[in-house]
C-alpha cells in the first residue's frame, strides 16, 4: 500500500514520518497543494491525503478516478471546499478529522475573548509606544457576562465547560440539541433569541454556504448594545463589513476574528513586505477592538499530530475495509 500526503507543512512532517514507520506503510510527503497540475504526482498511489483552504478543483477527482484512486482523506474537519458532485461522479470516498482537538479551538476562543475584554491589543500597542496610562482601557469581567454559544458540537461543548469555569452565564442554540445540555435547560429556542440575550456570541458552526450569514446588519440590530462576537468557525458566517461598521459606530463592543471571509490566499502566508490589497482587512487589523488572527485556533501540537495521524488511519480503514468511522456522507 502506498499513500501520498499533499500540502504538508514542516510542522506536520515528523508526525507523518513517525506514522509511516510505525505502520510500515509508504507515505510520500509533498508540499504542493492538490490541484489539476499536481494531481499526477498521485499516479501509482492507493490513496490521497490532503489539506488546503483553496477549493479542490473538480478536475482533480476526474484524474483520481483515471488513476484508480477512490479515497481522499482530509487532515482537517471542514469539507466546505470540496465539490461533492465531483466525488459522486467519480465514485470517490471522503474522510475528514472531525475531532482533532475541540479543546484547542475552544481554549483559543476564550483566549481571544479575554484579550478583548481586557483591551490587550490597545494596551500592548500603547505600552510599545511608552504610553503607560490605564484609561480608556478599563476591562470587563467574563463572570458578569452571558455567553451565547451558537453550535453545541464538540467544540461548542468544550467552550461551554471553560466559560462555566469562569463563572459566566451560558446559553446555547443548536438545531440538534445535546441531551445533557438540554436537561440543564441551557438552550434557547432560536438563534435570534440567543443573539438578543447574549453579551458575547461565540460561533461554533460550520459554514452555512455563501451569503448565509449569522452576523449581519439585520441580526446585529437585534443584539445587545456593547455585545461581542467571537468567530473561530468560518469567516462566511459573518458579513464582515456590517460587523466592522457596528463596532465603528459603537453598537457592538468588538470582535474576535480568527477566521475571515476573504482569508484564503492570505492567512498562513507572509506578505509583510507588501501592501494589502484587501482594504477591509487592513481596517480590521487597525481596529483596537478587533482581535484578528490568521486561523490559528486549531494550531497546537496536539491538534496537528492528531490531524496528521487520524487522517492516515481513516485512509487505511477505507482501503482495508471499504469504510471508516470518519467517512463523510457525500449524498447530502
Ligand atoms: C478545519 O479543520 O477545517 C479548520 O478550520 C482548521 C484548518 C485551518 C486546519
Amino acid at each position: 500500500m502506498k499513500l501520498i500526503d499533499y500540502g504538508v507543512r514542516d510542522d506536520e512532517r515528523k508526525y507523518i514520518e513517525e506514522w509511516s514507520k510505525e505502520n510500515d506503510i509508504e507515505v510520500k510527503i509533498v508540499q504542493e497543494l492538490l490541484t489539476p497540475e499536481t494531481v499526477e504526482l498521485a499516479n501509482g498511489f492507493d490513496g490521497i491525503v490532503a489539506y488546503q483552504q483553496l477549493p479542490y478543483d473538480p478536475v482533480v477527482f476526474d484524474k483520481m478516478n483515471e488513476y484508480g484512486i477512490h479515497v481522499i482523506s482530509l487532515r482537517n474537519v471542514g469539507v466546505d471546499n470540496v465539490p461533492f458532485d465531483a466525488l459522486r461522479k467519480n465514485d470517490i470516498k471522503l474522510t475528514n478529522v472531525p475531532s482533532y482537538s475541540p479543546e484547542a479551538i475552544a481554549e483559543y476562543s476564550v483566549t481571544g475573548l479575554m484579550a478583548l475584554l481586557r483591551n490587550l491589543k490597545h494596551m500592548i500597542r500603547k505600552v510599545d509606544n511608552h504610553d503607560f496610562e490605564w484609561a480608556p482601557d478599563i476591562g470587563r469581567e467574563l463572570n458578569q457576562l452571558t455567553v451565547g454559544v451558537a453550535g453545541t458540537g464538540r467544540i461548542g461543548r468544550a467552550a461551554i465547560k471553560i466559560y462555566e469555569g469562569f463563572g459566566a452565564k451560558v446559553i446555547a442554540f443548536d438545531k440538534y440539541r445535546n441531551d445533557e445540555l438540554d436537561k440543564r435547560g441551557m438552550y434557547v429556542d432560536t438563534l435570534d433569541e440567543l443573539l438578543k440575550q447574549s453579551d458575547v456570541v461565540t460561533l461554533h458552526l460550520p459554514s452555512l454556504g455563501k451569503g448565509n450569514t449569522v452576523i449581519n446588519a439585520k441580526t446585529i440590530a437585534e443584539m445587545k448594545d456593547d455585545a461581542i462576537v467571537v468567530n473561530t468557525g468560518r469567516g462566511d458566517l459573518i458579513n464582515t463589513q456590517d460587523l466592522y461598521d457596528a463596532i465603528g459606530n459603537g453598537k457592538l463592543y468588538g470582535a474576535v476574528m480568527d477566521v475571515y471571509e476573504n482569508e484564503v490566499g492570505i492567512f498562513n502566508t507572509d506578505v509583510s513586505d507588501q501592501e494589502l490589497e484587501d482594504k477591509l482587512l487592513e481596517k480590521l487589523i487597525k481596529s483596537p477592538r478587533i482581535i484578528l488572527t490568521p486561523h490559528i485556533a486549531f494550531y497546537t501540537t496536539k491538534a496537528v499530530k492528531n490531524m496528521a495521524t487520524i487522517s492516515l488511519n481513516s485512509m487505511i480503514d477505507e482501503l482495508k475495509t471499504g469504510t471508516s468511522s470518519n467517512e463523510i456522507d457525500i449524498e447530502k
